[in-house]
């Protein structure tokens, strides 16, 4: 069973703990389960970054993004189950999120395994268990499976020098892909950027922002490069039923920054598109085959067709982690079905007569002929997208 540990993590100085920096005052969980806070980590300048996962002494720190943005609150995961847990419950969620997550997960649980001092084989066998257990958790977002396979890889090429390399070598590699994510991302913001038009009223759904990734975002991450290039960007943010990651997570992530967001209902998309209110559309992606079908939160292929109804550009924004050229289209991407108590009820309220069935598949396919362009930490690509996406990929790394 996964052991579920909830501690609290200093990240701030003290009035940080206690307020936002609007100065109201926060909740965190080591005041309300009565724990003390852990890894006192002070460091004024993260004030005003949103810290979505970090690799500490204690554990692996993260922002619960499913008590947001009532509640800023961080947990300590001092095992690779509980790690596994966040990801399959969504108090971490987002593609690149959820790799980085997987990553120090699979490092958590060789450094405890270590310290046991087992046998290489005994290790051998326990890593085996733990990249099964990450494996399981969510299956549509391929870097899930690139952590995996990446400390999988590290962990046969230190092999032969022993344990405590491999525990090391892991422990460097997990925050490798935390630092390369942020870079990435970064990298994307400043190639996809030059898409937007100054002015531009911008369309997004989900949350494929700082909180999808380790940081900076990638749809997002465009979006603050723009506004960072002097560019007045406004955008709108579907809510993204059934789990209000547009209207809870992007909403709260691009007022933190400042930007100008205007939350709407994903049915109202259409609406504002037509009356000429949309200037364009960006999204990220859980997984993009190799012809350019993208898999995203569901809701995405609506707006994709929508937004080609209307004359719209759409644009995808993902890492090359996110590629999955194994596969011709997006007909092989598993889609996700999650429990359908999440389309029946909102926020643990009923919505819908008892009894009544309902489905909910997290994700949808968009075809790569409504897609623009695809934004990467390796440049901007375009259809033809079978050869576009696989030159980007033999390409050195930025
Ligand atoms: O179910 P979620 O919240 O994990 O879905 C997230 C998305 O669909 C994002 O758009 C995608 O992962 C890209 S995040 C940079």
């Amino acid at each position: 069973m996964a052991r579920f540990k909830c501690i609290g993590a200093i990240y701030c100085a003290p009035f940080y703990l206690l307020h936002d920096r609007r100065g109201r005052r926060r909740s965190h969980d080591w005041n309300f389960y009565g724990a003390h806070p852990v890894g006192s980590k002070v460091n004024l300048c993260v004030e005003f970054m949103i810290r979505t996962i970090e690799w500490t002494d204690a554990g692996v720190v993260m922002l619960d993004q499913k008590r947001l943005p009532a509640e800023e609150i961080y947990h300590t995961y001092d095992d690779y189950e509980g790690v596994a847990e966040a990801i399959r419950s969504m108090i971490i969620r987002g593609a690149p999120a959820i790799g980085v997550a997987a990553a120090m997960g699979l490092a958590l649980g060789v450094k405890n395994a270590a310290d046991k001092s087992p046998s290489i084989e005994e290790l051998d066998r326990e890593f085996e268990t733990m990249c099964s257990v990450m494996a399981a958790t969510r299956p549509t977002a391929v870097n899930l499976f690139w952590a995996i396979d990446r400390m999988k890889a590290v962990y046969a090429r230190v092999r032969p020098h022993g344990i405590e390399a491999i525990r090391n070598a892991l422990i460097d590699e997990a925050a490798a892909a935390y630092r390369e994510d942020i870079e990435a991302n970064r990298a994307m913001g400043r190639a996809g950027q030059a898409l937007i038009p100054d002015g531009a009223r911008v369309l997004t759904h989900c949350n494929a922002g700082a909180l999808a990734t380790a940081g900076y975002g990638t749809a997002l991450g465009v979006i603050r490069a723009a506004v960072e290039a002097g560019k007045k960007i406004s955008v709108f943010a579907d809510e993204t039923r059934p789990w209000l990651q547009g209207a809870r997570l992007t909403a709260w992530e691009l007022a933190h920054d400042g930007i100008p967001v205007t939350v709407i209902t994903d049915n109202m998309a259409g609406h504002f598109m037509k009356k000429g209110e949309i200037d364009c559309v960006i999204v990220g992606a859980d997984r993009i085959a190799a012809n350019g079908d993208v898999a995203n939160k569901i809701g995405t292929y609506s707006v994709a067709v929508l937004a080609k109804e209307n004359g719209i550009p759409f644009y995808v924004a993902a890492p090359v982690s996110t590629l999955d050229l194994s596969i011709p289209d997006g007909s092989h991407i598993p889609i996700e079905e999650r429990n359908p108590d999440e389309v029946r009820m909102i926020q643990g309220v009923a919505i819908t007569p008892q009894g009544i069935p309902a489905a909910n598949p997290a994700f949808d396919v968009t075809p790569a002929r409504y897609v623009g362009a695809i934004i990467t930490e390796r440049g901007v690509v375009h259809a033809l997208y079978e050869e576009s996406l696989r030159t980007i990929t033999q390409m050195e790394k930025l």
